[in-house]
C-alpha cells in the first residue's frame, strides 16, 4: 500500500469514527424525557380507550379529550347492565368506561393527578406495584377486568415509571369514579 492509499484509509476511518460519535451523541441528545416516553406509551397502549370517556365527535365516536384519562364520569345515568349471556358475556357502555361481565360491573379509574379522586396521592412505587400485582396500589383489592394489568406488567420498570411521570403531568380532573358492583 502506498503512502497516499494509507493516508486515505486513515482519513476514512477517522471520518467513520467521527460519524459514529456524532450519531451516538445525537441519539443521546434526542432520547425522550420520562414524561415524553410516558406520553408515547399512554397513547400507544390503549389507556385512552377505556380511561377517557368516549363521546360522539364530528367524525364518530372518539375519546372526549376534555375529560382525558379522568375515568368513568361520576353521575352518569346507567340502566342496569344486560343479563349475562354465555355467548356475549361482556358488555360496555357507549362511554367505554363501565363494563359488565362475570366479575360484576367495573368502572375505569381516574388516572389524572387529582389528589382526592385520581392518582395525585399515589407514589411511583405504588403505581408500579399496582400494575405488577394487579392490586390497588400494590396491596389493596384486586383490579378487575377488563384492565389489562397482566399485559402492562410485562413492561420494564423504566416504562412504568415513565407512564406514571406522564400521568402526573396532565391536568388534574376531579371525578369520583363509583366503586365496582358485585356480580348479580
Ligand atoms: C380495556 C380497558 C382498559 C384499558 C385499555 C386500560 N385500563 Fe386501566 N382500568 C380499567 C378498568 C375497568 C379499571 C377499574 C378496575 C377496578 O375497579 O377494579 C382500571 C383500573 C386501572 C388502575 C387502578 C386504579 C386503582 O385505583 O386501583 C390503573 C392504575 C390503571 N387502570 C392504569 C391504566 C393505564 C396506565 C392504562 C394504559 C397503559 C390502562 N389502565 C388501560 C380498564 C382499562
Amino acid at each position: 500500500m502506498n503512502a497516499i492509499a494509507k493516508l486515505s484509509l486513515v482519513a476514512t476511518a477517522t471520518a467513520l469514527l467521527g460519524a459514529t460519535t456524532t450519531l451516538s451523541l445525537t441519539g443521546r441528545d434526542r432520547s425522550p424525557s420520562p414524561v415524553e416516553r410516558g406520553r408515547y406509551l399512554v397513547h400507544t397502549s390503549g389507556c385512552h380507550d377505556c380511561h377517557t370517556p368516549w363521546h360522539l365527535g364530528p367524525n364518530g365516536p372518539e375519546p372526549d379529550l376534555k375529560r382525558a384519562l379522568s375515568g368513568h364520569p361520576a353521575g352518569f345515568e346507567l340502566a342496569p347492565p344486560p343479563a349475562a349471556n354465555p355467548g356475549w358475556p361482556v358488555h360496555a357502555t357507549a362511554t367505554n368506561t363501565a363494563w359488565s361481565g362475570p366479575w360484576g360491573v367495573s368502572f375505569t379509574a381516574n388516572l389524572t393527578p387529582d389528589r382526592e379522586t385520581g392518582l395525585g396521592s399515589w407514589t411511583v412505587d405504588e403505581f408500579v406495584a399496582a400494575i405488577r400485582t394487579g392490586r390497588h396500589q400494590g396491596r389493596g383489592r384486586q383490579i378487575l377486568p377488563p384492565m389489562p394489568a397482566p399485559v402492562y406488567a410485562q413492561m420494564t420498570d423504566a416504562d412504568l415509571q415513565a407512564i406514571f411521570a406522564y400521568l402526573q403531568s396532565i391536568p388534574p380532573i376531579a371525578n369520583k369514579v363509583p366503586e365496582p358492583l358485585p356480580p348479580r
